[in-house]
């Protein structure tokens, strides 16, 4: 007898799995989403039966939900779920794991571990005979701290699976509004024409967050924002924003435009680092009205290089953005949780207006806390005055969130991601290529700042960065959005 499929989750009693993926499942089968026999195992180190396991997954979906989950749908879930104890690097947790899923058809494996344990459990199941086509593997971010260490990765999984069957998880391409800018710029004709060098003149990408590191200081100090953050979110987002039209939604069309983004990056040299990179520490300040302690206190560490605030200007060298600058920037303990890209135009060629001032037209694109587009526009004010017209910019606005509020409500972006790959559709996932390229741009940075001599900058917590912050845009007469 066999099972149409599987889906074994590694790391199942850690966070990301508690907060993210057992809430997510369980949505989507509550909305019908899950085919009726897939199974779900959860494999961890901790020595749970399958009822204390299915208890756990119960608490971590209820605390998302805010409230009991209802009798019917928990019976239907919780029938999927099942639990394989056992050590990553011990032989013996592969040889019961097979035993559980040797008769599924279709296994999709999601890594929700330490990075240093994707290589063994990948050789684990290998060693079972696990990891034949049609099997997959969803691994999270971070994919190494490095090319050299990416690469690794990459080789090690790529023995046994092959890259269609290889889900590398960016969370930022499962949000709705990041989707939502694919629909925008390709399913619309009016920005393409004007989506050049020729009407805009920058671009923001600006990933903002009140929180701390909190107790991920030992993670994020090896990492820091470039690497944490930039390598993947805010390049994604660039990469969306400034690639060419895909022919289709098809992995591969989209992949191949987003990569040719990334290998046309231009590389930022050492004599280029000082003006177009800033690095920025928080230190003692307010967050939410309330003081909070520094980076380094958070951590209870001494001293520390690590960035927890990160500004770029880069270039992309083609012919649709040659000469445009991208703005990339985001931070910890910044005054507030906002993520946008703003896409701003040229001023008008010539004004017919005389002295009154014309703003140029902007397009921002808010991808949270909520989900707007407006674009600026210049009006008349409906005044009489002899001095001629007087104009003001007005904006328009499109709110995703109202327009939507009584359809459904606002997704986990690890539903989309989690349906995708069990539906074995990788669109919206990194390829190999991909991660590789993003790599290799910024361990340029990285490398150029530690020859360098380049530390982070301190600034107060709920403040936008270091100055220099405010002089990497300013310097070619842009101003960051607030
Ligand atoms: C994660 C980073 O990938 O993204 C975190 O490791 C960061 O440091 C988080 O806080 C931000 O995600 P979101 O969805 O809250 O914007």
């Amino acid at each position: 007898m066999t099972n149409p499929g599987v889906l074994v989750i590694f790391g199942a009693t850690g966070d990301l799995a508690r907060r993210m993926l057992f809430p997510s499942l369980y949505f989507l089968d509550a909305d019908q989403l899950l085919t009726s026999g897939l199974r779900i195992v959860g494999a961890a180190r901790s020595d749970l039966t399958d009822e204390a396991f299915r208890a756990e997954v119960k608490t971590s979906v209820e605390e998302r939900l805010g409230s009991p989950v209802p009798d019917a749908t928990w019976a239907r879930f919780s029938a999927r779920l099942s639990y394989c104890p056992g050590d990553a690097s011990d032989p013996g947790t592969y040889k019961r794991l097979s035993a559980m899923i040797r008769g599924d058809q279709e296994r999709v494996y999601y890594l929700s571990t330490s990075p240093s344990l994707y290589i063994p459990i990948v050789n684990g199941l290998a060693s079972e005979s696990l990891t034949g086509a049609p099997s997959r593997i969803i691994v999270e971010k971070p994919i190494g701290r490095s090319l050299e260490t990416c690469e690794a990765i990459n080789g090690a999984i790529g023995k046994h699976f092959d890259e269609p069957r290889i889900f590398r998880i960016d969370h930022y391409l499962g949000k709705e509004a990041v989707q939502n800018l694919i629909a925008l710029r390709f399913a619309n004709t009016l920005f393409e024409p004007l989506w050049n060098r020729h009407t805009i003149e920058h671009v923001q990408i600006t990933v903002a967050e009140t929180l701390g590191v909190g107790d991920r200081y030992s993670y994020y100090d090896d990492f820091g924002a470039i690497r944490d953050m930039v390598q993947n979110h805010l390049l994604q987002l660039l990469c969306l924003i400034a690639m060419e039209p895909p022919s289709s939604m098809n992995p591969e069309s989209v992949r191949n435009e987003k990569v040719k983004v990334l290998r046309s990056l231009r590389p930022l040299r050492d004599v280029d680092l000082p003006v177009r990179t800033v690095r920025g520490q928080y230190v003692r300040g307010m967050s939410d009205g309330q003081a909070v302690a520094s980076y380094l206190e958070d951590g209870s560490a001494a001293e520390s290089d690590t960035e927890t605030f990160v500004a770029l200007c880069a270039h992309i060298d083609n012919w649709r953005w040659k000469d445009v600058p991208f703005y990339l920037r985001t931070g910890k303990r910044l005054p507030h949780r906002s993520s946008q890209i703003v896409i701003q135009f040229r001023t008008v060629p010539h004004s017919i207006f005389g002295d009154t001032h014309l703003m140029a037209n902007r397009l921002t694109i808010r991808l949270q806390p909520e989900e707007e587009i407006s674009l600026s526009l210049m009006n008349k004010t409906p005044t009489l005055s002899q001095g001629g017209y007087e104009l003001r910019p007005l904006e328009l606005n499109l709110s995703l969130s109202d327009a939507f509020r009584s359809e459904i409500r606002r997704r986990i972006a690890y539903e989309r991601l989690l349906l995708e790959a069990i539906n074995n559709n990788s669109t919206l996932f990194v390829r190999r290529d991909e991660a590789e390229a993003a790599w290799t741009w910024v361990d340029r940075i990285i490398e150029g700042w530690t020859r360098s001599g380049i530390r982070p900058a301190p600034y107060p917590a709920g403040s936008w960065g270091p100055a220099g912050a405010f002089a990497l845009t300013e310097r070619n007469g842009h101003t960051w959005s607030e």
